[in-house]
């Protein structure tokens, strides 16, 4: 359980909390990254974190800059642990990161399925600013990707 009074904190992913994390990753999705694009991103040195609390990790957010963007690629909050508002700290923290390194706004693409998702980033304040067609591999077929903007 997560608790918010109790002390957690928030810190830089490493090679070392890879094997929670892609843990974490197959049990929030149907289609995960594969372990080795997450292994890729420590190795590119992607300025991710995770919120860890009492030794375990809750979530994670995995995103880079470009230029004067953020770019978010995956935030993932254990299913053990949803709703509770880890993701909420997690991308807090993000944007302090991504303003002190000059950023200016964030940019993300997430499945036009992905209801949940779409309602976070819509309390988060980001706004739809346009579609790509056919963008992500359903167990089906394709689905489109939202794409998503938020000032910093
Ligand atoms: C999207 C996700 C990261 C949200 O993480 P979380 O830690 O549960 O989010 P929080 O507890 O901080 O929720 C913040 C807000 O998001 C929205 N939200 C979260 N879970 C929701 C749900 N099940 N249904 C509707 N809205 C939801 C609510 O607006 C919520 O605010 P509230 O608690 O005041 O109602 C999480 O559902 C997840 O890991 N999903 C699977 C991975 C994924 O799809 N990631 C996004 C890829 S683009």
């Amino acid at each position: 359980m997560f608790f918010p009074d109790n002390e957690y904190h928030v810190r830089q992913l490493t090679k070392a909390d890879l094997e929670q994390v892609c843990a974490i990753e197959k049990k929030a999705y149907s289609i995960p990254w594969a372990d080795k694009i997450h292994a890729d991103c420590v190795e590119s040195g992607y300025p991710s974190l995770v919120l860890e609390q009492g030794g375990a990790i809750m979530g994670y957010a995995i995103f880079n800059y470009l230029y004067d963007e953020c770019h978010l690629m995956n935030i993932v909050t254990d299913p053990n642990f949803q709703g509770l508002g880890v993701a909420s700290q997690l991308i807090e923290e993000m944007y302090n990161y991504a303003k002190q390194s000059g950023m200016v706004k964030v940019i993300l693409e997430v499945r036009d399925s992905n209801l949940v998702a779409i309602e976070f980033y819509h309390k988060q304040g980001f706004a739809e600013i346009g579609l790509r067609k056919n963008y992500y591999k359903t167990l089906k077929g394709k689905e489109d990707a939202l794409v998503m903007e938020r000032p910093l």
